[in-house]
């Protein structure tokens, strides 16, 4: 994967705020939790890396938007070749990781439960605690200490959605959506 140039591309690109819930900081972040999850899961990390950058790129809204998943699915597509560099086996996982991730799933190939953990270690931005029940990778992310690491990162970047604290009912599958104002 050629990272500098495809954050260049993500950068000029993206529609949303760059520093908001959803930009480039969430993405690092999930890219860090999922490649300490893959450490212990023996998740494909190149697929892993690539759906923390591309997850949430082609979103249109940092609120309700059900269909990014698949967008940045189908975006993926069309850059593999000259970015991602992902075999087919490899790209075919991602756009599977990318379509269903935010629909709160837990059954799936170990690398795609890797990439939707990952995400959703980093719910504690949007005020919420990551719930073991509801990850993947067991016992990986189930992990006390790990699941305390990412959970104290992501808070540090502030919560910058307009809005008074997300509750667990409000959010939309797992992958941070937070309701509409
Ligand atoms: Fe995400």
């Amino acid at each position: 994967m050629d990272t500098p140039a495809l954050l260049r591309i993500l950068r000029r690109e993206f529609r949303l705020d760059w520093h908001g819930i959803h930009g480039a900081a969430h993405w690092a972040r999930v890219r860090a939790n999922g490649r300490a999850l893959a450490a212990l899961t023996g998740a494909r990390v190149d697929v892993v890396e690539a759906f923390a950058w591309v997850h949430d790129s082609q979103r249109h809204d940092d609120g309700r938007d059900p269909a990014h998943g698949l967008r940045a699915a189908r975006w993926a597509e069309t850059v593999n070749d000259t970015l991602l560099f992902l075999d087919g086996n490899g790209l075919a996982l991602l756009t599977s990781a990318c379509t269903d991730h935010s629909r709160g799933l837990r059954e799936a190939d170990i690398t795609v439960q890797t990439c939707w953990d990952a995400d959703r270690l980093d719910l504690g931005r949007i005020g919420i605690r990551p719930d073991p029940r509801r990850l993947c990778t067991v016992p990986a992310a189930c992990d006390p200490e790990l699941l305390e690491w990412a959970y104290q990162r992501s808070k540090r970047i502030p919560y910058r959605w307009e809005g008074s604290a997300v509750e667990d009912a409000d959010v939309d599958g797992l992958d941070g959506e937070a309701p509409v104002a």
